[in-house]
């Protein structure tokens, strides 16, 4: 049952750091700085691939992006994430030093499930990152990671994307250390955080009156923006998304450098600004783009850690400091957000209209 929550989404959103727990749980080699995963790749294969394609839909594509801005910055591959819709094969690739990724909750998605076939049929090694023992995209696939969030009722995603991304930096540190892109020090870096994750984000859930004070002063906006830059990205693709599906207000995402060229057009004093000014995720600079969207009146929401950064938004919500984790836990507080202009509008949280939790038509 939802024990005791309004919501399965509510009770999920509340379980992170529970879910986080087992996703992290024996995965994690702090003296060795590396991710300790049980996969069966060949590593000859894992350390010579040169190109990762990643196939996935809604939340899971996000989480593939997140990962994308991971993997540049610390592992010498070039990474590819198409939505699973959209993916094709071009002749000539070398499908032989290639991994396709498909990143799916259900393992059940259609379009995510013909993207890997199309995959396999070229060549490729296929590897699947999924919450679903026994699902169908796990027999597909040469090799499955589980995100161990335990199950997802509610058709918003919320704990599986925190997990996947989880999941993913694990399996991000495992790749460069195997490659030796990525050094002890670094490793045990990006570990150490994955290991805090879990009381981040419940500092974050403690912080749930005043986010849902916001988002009852806000309901009655014509519509939200969440901007972001780096690895907060995608995070603001996936709060948009989250606030859309579940309230029916429009909301998007934007990448904040991008306002300047056609989205400013659509701020007012009555489009709330979410803006990402995690250290990670180059503030500075969008900073500058808060300032832009302050001056046509909007009302700014920034997110970051407790410090000056966001001391000129109208509204700030405190971060705690996490390196490359950081915009994956501003999206807790977001997740809390959308799901407070939800419940306020009174809408069916846990079933939006038109959606279903697995989406197993193309
Ligand atoms: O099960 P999957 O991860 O393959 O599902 C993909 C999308 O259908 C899913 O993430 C969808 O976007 C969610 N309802 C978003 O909250």
């Amino acid at each position: 049952g939802k024990a005791g929550h309004d919501h399965y989404m509510h009770k999920e959103i509340h379980e992170q750091p529970h879910a986080l727990r087992q996703t992290i749980s024996g995965r994690v080699d702090e003296l060795g700085g590396n991710a300790d995963l049980d996969i069966d790749l060949d590593d000859d294969f894992l350390r010579t691939l040169d190109e990762i394609h990643v196939v996935a839909c809604g939340t899971s594509h996000y989480a593939g992006l997140y990962m994308k801005e991971l993997l540049e910055s610390l592992v010498d591959v070039t990474v590819r994430v198409d939505l699973a819709s959209e993916y094709e094969v071009y002749d000539g690739h070398d499908a032989s030093q290639t991994l396709v990724v498909a990143v799916t909750q259900s393992g059940e998605t259609a379009d995510t499930l013909s993207a890997i076939r199309r995959a396999k049929a070229s060549g490729m090694t296929s590897f699947a990152v999924t919450n679903t023992v026994g699902s169908t995209i796990t027999r597909e696939v040469d090799d499955s990671l589980f995100i161990k969030a335990g199950p997802e009722i509610g058709v918003a995603a919320s704990k599986t994307f925190v997990s996947q991304v989880t999941t993913l930096a694990l399996f991000t540190t495992y790749l460069g250390r195997l490659r030796g892109t990525l050094s002890a020090e670094d490793g045990a870096d990006l570990v150490e955080h994955i290991r805090q994750l879990p009381n981040a984000v419940q500092s974050v859930l403690d912080a749930e009156p005043k986010i849902q004070r916001l988002a009852e002063q806000y309901v009655d906006s014509d519509a939200f923006f969440f901007i972001g830059r780096g690895l907060a990205y995608p995070v603001a693709l996936e709060s948009a998304l989250k606030l859309k599906e579940i309230s029916y207000v429009h909301a998007e995402g934007f990448a904040a450098g991008e306002l300047k060229h056609g989205p400013l057009a659509l701020v007012t004093e009555n489009t709330p600004v979410l803006a990402f000014l995690n250290d990670a995720a180059a503030a500075d600079d969008t900073v500058n783009n808060v300032k832009e969207v302050e001056s046509r009146g909007a009302p700014v929401i920034g997110l970051s850690t407790p410090d000056e950064t966001n001391s000129f938004c109208e509204h700030s919500i405190d971060v705690p400091e996490l390196g490359r984790l950081e915009p994956l836990v501003a999206n807790v507080a977001l997740q809390l957000f959308a799901y407070h202009v939800a419940d306020e509008m009174g809408r069916p949280i846990d079933k939006p209209r038109n959606l279903a939790k697995s989406v197993t038509v193309e």
